[in-house]
């Protein structure tokens, strides 16, 4: 099983030292910048923007994990400038067309992952398994970082790890958002977890990270 992957949350990242904190993603090879976007209506919070997005384009080379928390997603998709290689999530609970939006995204060279609340089965998502290439798993209820892990949900990815390798879905990738502490992020290795989001429980501190956190994540998801 390949390594686990870290997607720091940039909305636990202090916007005044942005520039500082990508170098220190790039110098110690995180693989994603994990965007959360919020409308206030799928969840009850505002954070990151389609200009945000835009700007850290142009500023690192590190591809975007986009979590779109935000109602019918598929009317949404151009505000981003989606690229070849990034993540884009959009939730189960807030599609209406699931199969046509996860299509929609991979023609655009995206990685279609489908993201699902903590009380919503994974095996909702039996009949788009050939559409998608990762499955988010909630381990909060989403929209507020500084939370704590559902601890149901490390069965959860377990089961979810365990169906898909049954099914012939193996290839299928697992990623955890919400309280990834180290210890967390640990447990979520071993229960069948690829991509980790990691905000204020592992890497940032005050908005500020690390190399020596990134270092300490990196080695509990071995
Ligand atoms: C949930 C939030 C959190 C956050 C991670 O909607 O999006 O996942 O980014 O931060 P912590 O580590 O504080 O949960
Ligand atoms: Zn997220």
């Amino acid at each position: 099983m390949a390594t686990g992957k870290i997607s720091p949350s940039l909305m636990c990242a202090d916007v005044f030292f942005l520039d500082e904190t990508l170098r220190i993603f790039e110098e110690n090879g995180v693989e994603y910048l994990h965007i959360d976007i919020m409308d206030g209506s799928f969840v009850p919070n505002f954070t990151l923007g389609t200009e945000y997005c835009r700007q850290l384009r142009s500023h690192t080379h590190i591809p975007l994990d986009i979590h779109l928390m935000v109602e019918d997603p598929e009317t949404k998709l151009n505000w981003f400038n989606i690229q070849p290689g990034d993540i884009i999530s959009v939730h189960w609970e807030a599609s209406r067309h699931l199969q046509r939006t996860l299509a929609e995204l991979r023609s655009r060279g995206a990685k279609a992952f489908v993201a699902i609340n903590p009380a919503t089965p994974s095996e909702y998502l039996i009949d788009v398994l050939d559409d998608i290439d990762g499955i988010l798993i909630m381990s909060v209820n989403p929209g507020f970082a500084g939370q704590k892990l559902i601890p149901s949900v490390l069965s959860k990815i377990q089961r979810t790890r365990k169906w898909l390798s049954d099914s012939g879905y193996g290839h299928v990738l697992i990623e955890v958002d919400g309280n990834v502490s180290i210890e967390n992020a640990r447990k979520m290795r071993a229960a069948g977890a690829d991509i980790f989001v990691a905000g204020t429980a592992s890497i940032f501190k005050d908005g500020i990270v690390t190399a020596e956190r990134l270092q300490a994540l990196r080695e509990a998801i071995k």
